[in-house]
């Protein structure tokens, strides 16, 4: 269209440039020599010169340059209003892509995970979801049907539930959660006493994992795990925890009332993935804490709980038999009440070790002592010799209460140092709160 209005405003340009041209030249005339100056002058000032400037002859020529300058009038303002819608259509359609962003942000991820239960036909699959019911839903075209299969994880999309994918990795996230990615802090100099305890727990778990060849030379098998004993408060879960800070193999560890599901069947498959989980990611130590939890004695159970409750303790008796006993995972369990497990899982060949926390006695309690004042600021007359050598029984947790209950009186009166006085009413707290004040069997 450029071109236009320009080719069209050539031809009449053409006659007045004659005109403009001879203006131009007399314009820059007066450089040139006086005479020829003084002439030209004269001309231009002359009858001539005015009566040629009006001469305006609406010829059918000038005619035609109008319509064609009102035509290109027209194209323009259909330019300025083409740009204007542009400029005002543009930013709306940036808008609802933003609006659109927003929304799904709000919606959430447009996938959940789900469990695949039967595969009907090509495109039609039997899908549970975690929150329970089943649904028979489709399958996407792109999904490669070849890896479905009963029982795997999938992706499935939040509204209509169809597959949308497979997860590769068909790890239950409850299991991956088990892992200790970071090292506990507490390590084996935070223990006192219980020196035989850490060597059995070494030789029993961490040397059949670092060499394992040693006792192929003797020619026995290392023991598949072993089992923490003793009364509340005696360091298990802490020798538990310094090994997992000591060790370089993976630390897998559950507490025995989260293999106690909501959903029949469930607690069993959850011990499963975890032995699974722990040969995957072998050398591993898994360690089940609280293990009364599902492994106490079978009896006539009356409730599905219970009964769902036992079979997973037989999936886990099933399990430690499963691996041989060199595999490179071992188990370490944890309870306060030996007494009241299952004998089957006790029985050699299956836990080997047993390793009983006892009280501790005069040397380990000074050397808990110090693990727990190290850090305190201690008043000159604090004589800790009196609390170590009481007849009172003490557990290492009860030291370290009397020890935390001493700093607090302390922080109560704004002292900077905690004085004898301080502990022995700390002592006397801690005590009453374990004997008298408190019910037999509660433990505070
Ligand atoms: N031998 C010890 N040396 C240093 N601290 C100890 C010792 N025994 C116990 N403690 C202290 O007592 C606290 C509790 O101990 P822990 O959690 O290991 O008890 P537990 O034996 O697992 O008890 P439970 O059977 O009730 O689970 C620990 O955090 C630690 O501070
Ligand atoms: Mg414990």
């Amino acid at each position: 269209m450029g071109q236009g209005p320009s080719g069209l405003n050539r031809p009449p340009n053409s006659g007045d440039k004659n005109q403009n041209s001879d203006k131009k030249d007399k314009k820059f005339e007066p450089a040139a020599p006086p005479a020829r100056v003084g002439r030209k002058q004269r001309k231009q000032r002359g009858p001539d010169a005015a009566a040629r400037v009006p001469v305006v002859t609406p010829h059918t020529k000038c005619k035609l340059r109008l319509l064609k300058l009102e035509r290109v009038k027209d194209y323009l303002l259909m330019e300025e209003e083409f740009v204007a819608n542009q400029e005002r259509l543009k930013p709306q359609e940036e808008k609802t892509e933003e609006d659109r962003s927003k929304v799904d942000d709000i919606r959430g991820s447009p996938m959940s995970v789900g469990n695949l239960e039967e595969l009907i036909d090509e495109n039609h699959a039997i899908v549970s979801s975690s929150v329970g019911p089943e649904y028979y839903v489709g399958i996407m075209s792109f999904v490669d049907k070849d890896q479905l299969e009963p029982g795997c994880s999938i992706l499935m999309h939040n509204k209509v539930l169809s597959v949308v994918g497979i997860l590769q990795d068909e790890v239950d996230p409850m299991v991956s959660v088990m892992k200790v990615e970071k090292a506990p802090l507490e390590s084996y100099a935070d223990i006192g006493g219980l020196d035989p305890q850490i060597q059995e727990i070494k030789e029993a778990v961490e040397l059949p994992l670092t060499h394992p060849e040693l006792y192929e030379d003797i020619g026995i098998k290392p023991p598949k795990g072993v089992i923490l004993y003793g009364e509340p408060g005696t360091g298990k879960t802490l020798l538990a925890k310094a090994v997992a800070n000591s060790t370089s193999a993976t630390f897998l560890r559950v507490v025995g009332s989260e293999l106690i599901q909501k959903y029949l069947g469930d607690g069993p498959k959850l011990v499963r993935e975890l032995f699974r989980v722990a040969d995957e990611l072998s050398p591993s130590i898994v360690f089940i804490d609280e293990i009364d939890a599902v492994g106490t004695k079978r009896y006539d159970a009356h409730s599905g709980g219970e009964r769902e409750i036992q079979r997973t303790m037989l999936e886990l008796l099933n399990q430690l038999d499963g691996f041989d006993s060199r595999g490179d995972v071992k188990v370490i369990l944890a309870t306060n009440k030996i007494e009241s497990l299952d004998p089957a899982l006790l029985r050699p060949g299956r836990i080997d070790r047993k390793i009983e926390f006892p009280l501790p006695d005069i040397k380990t309690r000074r050397r808990i002592f110090t693990i727990h004042t190290s850090k305190m600021t201690l008043a000159e007359d604090v004589n800790l010799e009196e609390f170590v050598m009481t007849k009172d029984e003490f557990s290492g947790a009860d030291i370290k209460a009397i020890c935390t209950e001493a700093g607090l009186l302390a922080l109560r009166e704004r002292r900077m140092k905690v004085t004898h006085v301080d502990f022995k009413k700390a002592k006397e707290k801690v005590m009453y709160k374990k004997k008298e004040g408190v019910p037999e069997g509660l433990y505070m």
